[in-house]
């Protein structure tokens, strides 16, 4: 059995990926603020079982092709059967982004809820800048967490109790510090795009709002509501003095800490598949254009 993360992670991918965009919008994206209507070479970074290729190949001109790249075996193999059964043109490679080297040969260098995991994410930026040929764009589809956790709305229940945004806020900037790696890269990433060299920066915001409706189908409320607990909201909580004890390691006062315990506790307690929630997921989508001369 494989140790690496991702591998066991194939599942929440799967069933949380859709919660992102409405497919109308990536369409809208590829067709009127892209303009992509010639085929192009797309690599995308940490692909995963290959989300986004799935999604985009089918918008994207004939002879378009995919490749994807990502240090799980499992998730690469799990790509291979998905992508064996339909007929776009395909490579998947297994492999540690920060060790391989890519060669300069691609129209698109992509990457979706990747960069947030790096520990140098300016340098891995740069790697896909320089896999992209002349003229080529960047895009990064990356989350804002500070955003995405301003937008849960409920009813009878005060955002304020259950989502504390100055102390998430406080945690978020000290592990980003700490270890590199930043929940909140959506937001800086055009000023990264812009500071590497890109021109013609852009970035959007992801459209869709999910709304747990007590009106809804009932099937169709216990998927979403399913997919929002995997999303993390409401997440189950470990042994109260252990969580206070690791949220104070990762930079909050006791005090914080407790507070913050206590919000993710009511969250718990109060979010069921009953109750009215509007949830906005918030993810940066940052692209610019590359142009070495
Ligand atoms: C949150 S998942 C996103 C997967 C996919 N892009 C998606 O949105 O469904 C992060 C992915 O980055 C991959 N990853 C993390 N570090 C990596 C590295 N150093 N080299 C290659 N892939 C890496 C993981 O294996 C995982 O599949």
């Amino acid at each position: 059995m494989s140790e690496y993360y991702w591998n066991s992670k194939i599942e929440y991918l799967r069933n949380t990926r859709w919660l992102y965009y409405n497919d109308d919008y990536l369409e809208f994206l590829v067709k009127n603020v892209w303009k992509i209507n010639a085929p192009v070479n797309i690599v995308d970074y940490g692909c995963g079982y290959g989300y986004l290729g799935l999604k985009l190949l089918p918008l994207l001109p004939d002879g378009s092709t995919y490749t994807g790249i990502d240090k799980g075996e499992d998730l690469i193999k799990e790509a291979r059967q998905i992508f064996d059964k339909l007929p776009h043109s395909v490579e998947l490679i297994q492999g540690d982004i920060e060790e391989i080297q890519v060669h300069r040969q691609y129209d698109i260098a992509l990457c979706h809820a990747f960069l947030l995991h790096m520990k140098s994410p300016r340098d891995i930026l740069q790697k896909m800048i320089d896999s992209v040929l002349d003229g080529g764009r960047v895009i990064c589809f990356e989350p804002h967490w500070i955003a995405n956790t301003a937008n849960y709305g409920f009813d009878g229940i005060q955002q304020s109790e259950v989502v504390r945004l100055g102390i998430l806020q406080k945690l978020y900037e000290a592990s980003a510090k700490d270890s590199g790696k930043d929940g909140n890269i959506g937001m800086r990433l055009p000023i990264l795009l812009s500071q590497l060299g890109l021109r013609n920066v852009g970035c959007r915001v992801s459209d869709k709002v999910n709304f747990l409706d007590q009106n809804m189908d009932a099937t169709e409320k216990v998927r979403l509501f399913q997919s929002l607990k995997e999303e993390g909201i409401g997440q189950e909580l470990e042994d109260p003095v252990k969580v206070v004890e690791q949220l104070v390691q990762r930079g909050l006062s006791v005090e914080e800490a407790q507070a913050q315990y206590a919000a993710e506790l009511k969250l718990l307690q109060e979010f069921d598949s009953d109750s009215w929630f509007t949830y906005a997921p918030n993810m940066k989508i940052s692209y610019g254009t590359v142009g070495r001369e």
